[in-house]
């Protein structure tokens, strides 16, 4: 008889001493059989804390890559190896090295969704739910790169009045979102909330009621007063907010924000995953050390958040 998928894993696990993390953008199926859900900074936390010998990372490469950084004596499994983000892929270490040259005297601050190459050239991490708060922790007077989301990092120097240099990356599952989707969604729902992720446009950033980090939305969602709310961010996470308030209703701004790379991961990957031990995610110790630098600058700067 076979077995069927989510008691495999589950033996799997516990043969294993594994521990599966999943973003918020996984599917349900994902989400569900996961033993903690929630957003990258929260994710790389809990993989420092577990002491489980193996982590099956649910996400993206860099996601993966920060809990290798964070636990090199752990094993970290991504079940997919092409789950990369384009956004992290779009500014390379010799970029980075390059823009330094041109502003010798400037701290570095990389979101979290970068490779762990950019991680070691950089001064501090930032993650969505803490960028605004570090840039604010920084001197007045230090001249600042900001890569590689160049949405983000215009949030930042909103809500900062402070000037940074800002590199052209972006999300594509973000900016896919229009100004438009979030009027026509205003029109059929005008009593809902508006929750937009830092990672979109500054027009939909200015249509939205809150800008928040995806833990952020669901903190929101769970506190506020109002029953519907207008989600401008990947779908997938309008599974969790449901089943964290069966109570309101959510709305996706846009049906079309989905990222491609968060999908790739299934049960049955997970299940080869945990079975062979693939695709296990190392970082040669040099640039770990120096990332891992970056990424615990940012902890004692705001831990936890
Ligand atoms: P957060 O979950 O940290 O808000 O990040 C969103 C994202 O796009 C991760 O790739
Ligand atoms: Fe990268 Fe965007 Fe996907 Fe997040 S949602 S993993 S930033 S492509």
């Amino acid at each position: 008889m076979q077995i069927p998928v989510i008691e495999k894993i589950h033996r799997l696990k516990d043969l294993g001493k594994a521990v599966i993390l999943a973003h918020n953008y996984q599917p349900a199926e994902i989400q569900d059989i996961a033993d903690f859900v929630g957003d990258s900074l929260g994710l790389s936390i809990e993989a420092a804390r577990t002491d489980a010998e193996v982590i099956v990372f649910c996400g993206v490469h860099f996601m993966a890559e920060t809990a290798a950084i964070l636990s090199p004596q752990k094993t970290v499994l991504l079940p997919e190896k092409e789950a990369g983000c384009p956004m992290a892929d779009m500014i390379s270490a010799q970029q980075l090295l390059e823009l330094k040259a041109q502003h010798p005297n400037a701290l570095v601050v990389s979101y979290v969704n970068t490779t762990a190459e950019v991680k070691a050239l950089s001064d501090y991490c930032c993650t969505s739910g803490n960028a605004v708060e570090l840039v604010g922790t920084l001197d007045p007077d230090e001249e600042i790169i900001f890569v590689p989301d160049q949405y983000l990092g215009q949030h930042v120097i909103d809500k900062t009045g402070r000037d940074m240099i800002l590199w052209p990356g972006y999300c594509p599952s973000h900016v896919i979102i229009t100004a438009e989707d979030i009027d026509k969604a205003r029109r059929e729902h005008p009593d809902a909330s508006v929750m937009a992720h830092p990672e979109c446009t500054g027009r939909v950033r200015a249509c939205a009621d809150e800008i928040l980090s995806t833990s952020g939305m669901l903190r929101f969602a769970k506190q506020s007063e109002k029953k519907k709310f207008i989600v401008a961010t990947e779908t997938g996470i309008i599974y969790t907010l449901k089943k964290q308030n069966p109570d309101k209703e959510f709305y996706s701004a846009s049906d079309n924000a989905i990222c491609p790379n968060m999908k790739k991961i299934t049960l049955e990957k997970i299940v080869w995953s945990l079975e062979d031990m693939q695709y296990k995610i190392t970082v040669p110790d040099d640039i770990r050390k120096k990332a891992k630098a970056a990424l615990d600058r940012m902890l004692a700067v705001m831990p936890g958040k």
